[in-house]
């Protein structure tokens, strides 16, 4: 008995020693120990859910690693965070439900899954806060400290009863955050409470654990749409600032779109703060009314791509700019939905979506060759996940509550993308 653990410890401090925290050196690339650490990553927000004990489903979690394992997988962009009462467009359980109130069985799902991680030699982006509604996110935050109703905008389900506004109404109120005095100290003790988590697996801090990449603001914060209400450099600084006061092991970055209809000059007075470690983008073809996935034609795909990797130029310029390293954090195409094919099946092929990947990560091996960008996050990982039947409602996959299940999300039955996946991963990981 007193063996086998001495012996699982040394294995635990082997695997400990063999990591380390991740910085941005003088050339403007991500290390790890003195070598380039490029990002082949996914995003799969549900890590926490699926982890905990009693909603989770902890062989799914399991089984969804070691499958992303086999696709060179390194790096996930998960939350640590959410919060509200559970509804409609929001995960089933959160972390926490009231304001410092914390679900202890979420929290040590987060633990779980950032010690199954740890073993994988996988690192995780922590994002700290939701811009939209499918978390709670800064819209919570905003309705506690002020009563007030959150303008819910149309989504998934569709004809929610609870969803009578409109999107540029949800978004003014979600960026009232960025001023809400109240709401920014409530944040700040949760930022406080997960970085010092010590999680029960491991015994670590979060602060002292190099499985952590990165604290991420928040999932896509961004101002309002005619930039009346800006993510202030205060605001920034303030953040930026106090998560450094907690934690000088681990970098920061906001996780912002560099939306094109924001532009240079937004990117650039949001990113250029000197606590931030590195910036990121977003590209999203469809919703931004660049793809239709009901148009089988040549030349609709060929628009997107032509769309993506123009924007992917812009925005390494934009970031050479400020010499600041950017990873392509999230980007998907919906499945076939031409010939009447309905695209939120997970029998519909995607073959669309593979060509699509296919043609703009070239350009992002290319771009990360070059030394501005450091890899990507697709969106999203759905593993061994499939949506509901009937009205049961979908537990944890990669698309989150408020959208369609099944638009973006990657199976692991999709196995030209998995074996594509697994062969540009190869390729990616040789540039460290
Ligand atoms: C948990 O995940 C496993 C593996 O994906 C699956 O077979 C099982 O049905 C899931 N359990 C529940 C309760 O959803
Ligand atoms: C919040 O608003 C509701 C009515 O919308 C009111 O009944 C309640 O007293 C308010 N709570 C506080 C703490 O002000
Ligand atoms: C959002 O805020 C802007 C700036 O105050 C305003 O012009 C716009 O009308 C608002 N949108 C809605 C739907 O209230
Ligand atoms: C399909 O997309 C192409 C390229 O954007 C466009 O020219 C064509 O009109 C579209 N067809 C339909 C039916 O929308």
């Amino acid at each position: 008995m007193k063996l086998v653990s001495t012996l699982s410890i040394l294995g635990l401090t082997i695997a400990l020693t063999s990591a380390g925290f991740v910085s941005v050196e003088d050339d403007g690339n991500f290390y790890e120990n003195d070598k380039r650490y490029i990002v082949w990553g996914a995003n799969y927000w549900e890590a926490m859910n699926l982890g905990a004990q009693k909603t989770g489903n902890r062989t799914r979690l399991i089984n969804d690693l070691d499958k992303m394992k086999t696709m060179n997988i390194n790096n996930l962009r998960i939350i640590a965070a959410s919060e509200g009462p559970a509804d409609s467009q929001k995960p089933v359980n959160v972390l926490m439900p009231e304001p410092g109130v914390y679900n202890e069985d979420m929290f040590k799902g987060l633990d779980y899954a950032l010690y199954q991680m740890k073993k994988r030699g996988m690192k995780a982006v922590m994002v700290l806060n939701n811009f939209w509604q499918w978390s709670g996110g800064f819209s919570q935050y905003v309705s506690w400290v002020k009563n007030t109703t959150i303008p819910l905008p149309p989504g998934y389900p569709e004809n929610d009863p609870r969803a009578q506004s409109s999107w540029d109404e949800f978004i003014n109120y979600s960026a009232e955050f960025f001023t809400c005095k109240k709401c920014i100290s409530m944040w700040k003790k949760h930022i406080k409470t997960v970085i010092n988590r010590k999680n029960v697996y491991t015994g670590k801090r979060y602060r002292d654990d190099d499985t952590i990449f990165s604290w991420e603001f928040a999932n896509e914060p961004r101002q309002n749409n005619d930039g009346s209400m800006p993510m202030t450099d205060e605001f920034i600084e303030d953040i930026s600032g106090y998560i450094k006061s907690l934690d000088k092991n681990h970098m920061i970055t906001l996780g912002s779109e560099a939306h094109p209809s924001f532009g240079k000059e937004v990117f650039i007075r949001e990113n250029n703060h000197k606590n931030l470690d590195y910036a990121t983008t977003h590209i999203w073809v469809q919703n931004w009314g660049e793809y239709d996935p009901k148009n089988g034609t040549e030349a609709n795909l060929q628009h997107a791509i032509d769309y993506c990797i123009n924007h992917l130029r812009d925005t390494a310029g934009w970031a050479l700019k400020i010499n600041k390293p950017i990873i392509f954090e999230e980007y998907g195409m919906a499945r076939d939905g031409w010939d009447g094919q309905d695209e939120y099946d997970p029998a519909t092929p995607a073959t669309n979506r593979l060509k699509y990947y296919k043609a703009i990560l070239n350009e992002v091996y290319k771009l990360t060759d070059k030394q501005i960008f450091q890899g990507q996050n697709f969106w999203a990982y759905s593993g061994e996940g499939r949506p509901a039947s009937g009205d049961a409602r979908d537990l944890y996959l990669g698309d989150p509550a408020h959208e369609h299940p099944g638009w973006y999300g990657i199976y692991d039955k999709d196995t030209d993308m998995i074996n594509y996946l697994k062969k540009m991963g190869k390729k990616f990981l040789k540039l460290e």
